[in-house]
């Protein structure tokens, strides 16, 4: 069983993924910490963003198993995530990895960009997670003054948008809806009305797809 969500940074898909993966007992992969992790040790090393073969070399020095949500959270290592995610050979190491977690019985729920169109094309329910970039900048902004974080409201948009722009635009697997994905607005909701809204879609995609409930279990 998976669950594929796709969506734009800072539109909730995170938050509703764990949730849904602990709700219907499935495992959890964020796929942006994988092009996060993998940024991170070229930091490290001193290696430039832009040379593939050293990108796809350091995939095989990366614990992907232990990866450090708080540490990889970092404004600059975000920047150099989306800088590297351009690269196919460096794709194709890092789907190779995310499609083996997702087909590791119970299944799991992946978020990311390219989870419904590249990694999980096949997946029973895909969604994909929205909100205008005015919301997503404040959420992020408002995130990060609660970390005590400096976050500036219109550098916080410009970045959003700078980030989407590359996202979209890029040649391979590029931010999009899946045609078979449902489309979640998150605009106008808090998280629990998102979230409510997105088992909704859960049951009712494994509802068309002539099971009961797909085989999975709800565990709260
Ligand atoms: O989701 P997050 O902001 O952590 O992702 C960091 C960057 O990794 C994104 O800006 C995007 O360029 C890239 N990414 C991707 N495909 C994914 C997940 C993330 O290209 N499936």
């Amino acid at each position: 069983m998976i669950i594929a969500i796709d969506g734009p940074a800072a539109s909730g898909k995170g938050t509703l993924a764990r949730r849904l993966a602990a709700h219907f007992g499935l495992r959890y992969l964020d796929t942006g910490l994988t092009y996060r992790a993998v940024a991170d040790e070229l930091l490290r090393c001193g290696e430039p963003l832009d040379d593939e073969p050293a990108a796809v070399r350091a995939v095989a020095r990366v614990d992907f198993a232990n990866m450090n949500r708080a540490h990889l959270a970092g404004h600059r290592i975000g920047e150099a995530a989306s800088q590297i995610a351009v690269m196919p050979a460096l794709r194709t190491a890092l789907v190779d990895h995310q499609r083996g977690f997702a087909e590791t019985p119970p299944g799991a729920v992946l978020d990311g960009r390219d989870i419904g169109t590249v990694v999980c094309p096949a997946a029973p329910v895909k969604l994909f997670v929205t909100a205008t970039p005015e919301a997503r900048a404040r959420r992020r902004a408002d995130e990060m003054a609660s970390r005590g974080e400096p976050g500036h409201y219109d550098e916080v948009l410009a970045d959003l948008r700078r980030r989407d722009a590359r996202d979209t635009g890029r040649s391979v697997a590029p931010l999009a809806q899946a045609p078979d994905a449902v489309l979640l607005d998150t605009t106008e909701l808090d998280i629990d009305a998102a979230f409510r809204a997105a088992v909704d879609i859960v049951r009712q995609a494994l509802r068309a797809k002539g099971g009961q409930n797909g085989g999975l279990s709800t565990a709260t």
